[in-house]
């Protein structure tokens, strides 16, 4: 894989050629790296079910350079998602709205619906402007690993099936996108990401869950996803985590000692959105081969910690607690 500096020209140039022959290509976002192809080319949208080995019935969002296009790939746009737009695009929020035939069946895996989002990455904009077609991308990963938030990340779970990645620095936020669709006019969150519910909610209505808990309201709600490959538990706090053979990712600098072999702060300050954007490269660097498990400290749910604990929630049900005491979730 050939690492390109994205601030520059001949670098978008040469992937937007890689593109527009069919290529997938790497490319920055403010939330996390993303590993996109021209959303309206399906061979090249199926390239990326295959290297990311990513089942075929999760969606993928299309990210745009602005507004203007939208009517050619979704009809019907809501009046709330009209406000959201002017309130948080370009930014991590991808709204799923009813699509039309522009958008292949392979991008939205059948559903009538696609997620749009218009990200603020320099980069990532000048790419999509100078390709002016809408770019498919998921996540930069391996399907159920964890976001990549560091070119460093993309290049090596990669290396051979990609061809290139734009470097555009570490990503801001390190958190996906929010995830919003829209019913009984108000918006309902499907995936919590970079924008709050606290901010979503001082422009619109909040709709909760009315169905099942158990019912998948998007295809790509797996139980078990950026899970690192040990078994992670979360913790109140250092007394909690007796094994030695142990990482810890602690939210602020502990007041005790840690009996773990690896620690990672997310902030000395306590701040989640700092402990966000570090969040994925920590826990990345914590999931090593001489540890048994990994203990995950738990993050006030506010703001963007509420998305970092939704993801925490997650990696910590891939590999359910053996038998015998456990830290209480
Ligand atoms: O921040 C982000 O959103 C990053 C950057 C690269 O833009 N992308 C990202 O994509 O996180 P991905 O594929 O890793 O996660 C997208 C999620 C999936 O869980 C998928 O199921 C859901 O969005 N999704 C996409 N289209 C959908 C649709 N039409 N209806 C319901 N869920 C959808
Ligand atoms: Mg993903």
């Amino acid at each position: 894989m050939e690492i390109l500096n994205g601030k520059e020209r001949a670098s978008i140039l040469r992937a937007v050629k890689a593109l527009e022959t069919g290529e997938i290509v790497a490319f920055p976002t403010e939330t996390v790296y993303g590993l996109g192809a021209v959303a309206e080319n399906p061979y090249a949208v199926a390239k990326i079910f295959e290297v990311k080995k990513r089942p075929h019935f999760d969606p993928l969002i299309v990210h745009l350079d602005g507004p203007e296009r939208l009517k050619d790939y979704v009809s019907d746009v809501p009046g709330e998602a009209r406000q959201l737009m002017k309130a948080f695009w370009p930014g991590p929020l991808t709204m799923i709205l009813t699509k039309k035939p522009s958008i292949p069946d392979i991008v939205t895996a059948g559903l009538p619906t696609v997620g749009i989002r218009i990200p603020s990455h320099p980069v990532a904009l000048e790419l999509i402007g100078t390709l002016q077609r809408p770019i498919a991308a998921p996540s930069a990963n391996p399907f159920g690993y964890m976001s990549p938030t560091r070119v460093r990340h993309v290049a090596r779970s990669f290396a051979d099936r990609v061809p290139l990645v734009l470097d555009g620095g570490d990503s801001a936020y390190g958190i996906e996108s929010t995830i919003i669709s829209f019913r009984e006019g108000g918006v309902f969150v499907h995936r919590h990401g970079a924008i709050s519910v606290e901010e979503l909610s001082e422009h619109v209505r909040i709709v909760e869950k009315t169905r099942a808990p158990d019912v998948c309201e998007s295809p790509g709600e797996l139980p078990y996803h950026y899970a690192p490959m040990k078994p992670l538990r979360l913790v109140n706090g250092p007394s909690d985590a007796r094994h030695e053979a142990s990482s810890y990712l602690a939210f602020r600098p502990p007041g005790e000692e840690l009996r773990s072999r690896h620690v990672r702060i997310l902030s000395t300050s306590g701040d989640l959105r700092e402990a966000a954007s570090n969040f994925f490269s920590a826990l990345i660097e914590l999931d090593r081969d001489d540890v048994d498990i990994i203990y995950a400290e738990k993050l006030p749910e506010k703001g963007i910690g509420r998305a970092v604990m939704e993801r925490l929630r997650k990696a910590a049900r891939k590999h359910p607690p053996a038998d015998g005491p456990q830290p209480v979730e």
